[in-house]
């Protein structure tokens, strides 16, 4: 296959984001805005992958060299002065394979599919102009370029928002979405000498629609999809963006097999296998992947978490960077902090939270407990109110608890400690040194009743009360 070359230009500031961060890293269901077109072109069969960087570059470049490594190579636009003039940076890195096609777009795009980007390429391949473009007709073209076309409909130039001439202008509901395909020496050729000659001052890739009709040859435009075009400029269509991709995720799953419930959002990196149910806003995040046939319950919130099959996630926990077996249940209100490995049929209830703690198959902890730095063996049952107090105000330390153990609710354990198979630790209890296998630990203050105590000790406080 003869190579191809894109060239995605992402070196804007982005000022109207209103923000340190580029515009292009801004995130969407997870990964940055300028992901979605790299991974277009990467789709299309785009083999040599030239983004133009500028703000932010060091950022950008690192976030391109961390997710597609040697796939996308980067070169610098110094100053902004215009997508015209990004455009001829970019070209200036490509090599001279005269007729071969180059396709050039925006990075601000993240809606745009590798089907836009072959529509393009297709379509010129299929005429003998030099330019081919994509437009679409919409309902509110407000800051889009327009494409201008003349008597014969011929295409002859795309005019910005603040440049338009005439109210006939103004009315033109054909717009420029920003896709370009044209050979590389008439790319080359036709961005150079472009001229500032308009409201914002800079140099336009749009002029090289006018450019190419005014010598008279032919500019073929192919109507693409509404939701290409859809460009970042603000955080409002961030959110708009960002709505939209979560829809398409959410039918990529729905489609697999996977039920998906309103208000759930689920970011690009996510996994799920079949059958699994996915509630009311929930929320999927990272590297998270879920297995067959879990369920995720209203409200609770996953991040880099991997969770076997036939597991219940109950509403409103909490999991990060963890891993949780096959046919556990979580859940609610449960907080699962990084590090866990929750193994299958585990149990956790409300309000227990774990950090860097191994459970065991079947273990249980299902009300109210701090479970840090622990190692818990299997079928092993711990009461509501333990605490491992892993923490000496120094160090942190591990509590080791074998299989079969029996925690009674309410008890204190100081790590580290080691408490063997089978013991049986009293409710009340403070574990500050080992019990041996099979062994009962029991370390609490003697109980003591006073017959008849009662009706006395009250009166003696109500008479003492002002
Ligand atoms: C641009 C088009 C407009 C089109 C719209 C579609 C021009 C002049 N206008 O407008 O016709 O309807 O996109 O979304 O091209 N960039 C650089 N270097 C620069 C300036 C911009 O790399 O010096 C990059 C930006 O990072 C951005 C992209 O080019 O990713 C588009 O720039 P932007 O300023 O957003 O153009 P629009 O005003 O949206
Ligand atoms: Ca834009």
């Amino acid at each position: 296959m003869a190579s191809q070359t894109a060239i995605i230009l992402a070196a804007g500031q982005g000022t109207r984001m209103k923000s340190a961060l580029p515009k292009v890293l801004h995130p969407i269901a997870g990964r940055p805005l300028l992901h979605y077109p790299v991974r277009a072109a990467i789709d299309a069969g785009c083999d040599d992958i030239v983004v133009v960087v500028g703000h932010g570059r060091d950022l950008v470049e690192k976030y391109l060299q961390s997710a597609f490594d040697s796939r996308v190579r980067t070169v610098v636009q110094d100053k902004q002065r215009g997508t015209g003039d990004a455009a001829r940076v970019g070209v200036a890195a490509v090599a001279k394979s005269g007729d071969q096609p180059v396709i050039v777009f925006y990075g601000d795009v993240p809606l745009i599919e590798a089907a836009d980007l072959r529509l393009v390429l297709e379509h010129k391949k299929a005429s003998h102009a030099p330019l081919a473009i994509a437009t679409c007709t919409v309902v509110d073209p407000t800051g889009y370029g327009r494409v201008i076309r003349d008597e014969q409909h011929k295409v002859i130039a795309i005019r910005e928002q603040r440049d338009l001439e005439n109210d006939d202008q103004r009315a033109i509901r054909e717009i420029n979405p920003g896709i370009y395909v044209a050979q590389e020496s008439f790319l080359r050729e036709v961005l150079e000498g472009l001229e500032p000659k308009n409201a914002q001052g800079e140099l336009y890739m749009t002029d090289i629609v006018e450019r190419t009709a005014k010598r008279g040859a032919h500019v073929t435009a192919i109507d693409a999809r509404e939701s290409v075009l859809f460009g970042v400029n603000d955080r409002v269509q961030l959110f708009e963006a960002e709505k939209r991709m979560h829809r398409r995720i959410r039918a990529k799953h729905q489609r697999a097999g996977v039920t998906v419930r309103g208000g759930a959002l689920i970011d690009d990196s996510v996994e799920i296998e079949a059958d699994a149910h996915v509630d009311t806003n929930a929320v999927l995040r990272g590297a998270t992947k879920i297995g067959a046939s879990v369920h995720v319950g209203v409200g609770s919130v996953l991040v880099d978490v991997i969770i076997g099959a036939n597991t219940i996630i109950k509403p409103y926990s909490v999991l990060e960077k963890s891993r949780i077996g096959e046919r556990a249940q979580i859940g609610p209100y449960t907080h699962v902090r990084p590090e866990s490995e929750v193994g299958d049929e585990v149990h956790l209830g409300n309000f227990v939270e774990t950090k860097k703690t191994k459970l065991a198959r079947g273990a249980k902890a299902n009300h109210l407990a701090y479970l840090g730095d622990g190692v818990i063996g299997e079928r092993t049952n711990v009461g509501a109110g333990t605490i491992f107090c892993n923490y000496d105000g120094v160090s942190k330390h591990t509590t080791t608890i074998g299989d079969d153990v029996f925690i009674g609710s309410d008890s204190q354990i100081v790590a580290p400690v080691t408490i063997g198979d089978g013991a049986y630790v009293a409710t009340g209890t403070t574990i500050t040194k080992d019990v041996p296998k099979d062994a009962l630990a029991i370390g609490r203050a003697k109980q003591e009743n006073k017959e008849g105590y009662a009706p006395r000790l009250k009166a003696r406080m109500k008479s003492q009360k002002k």
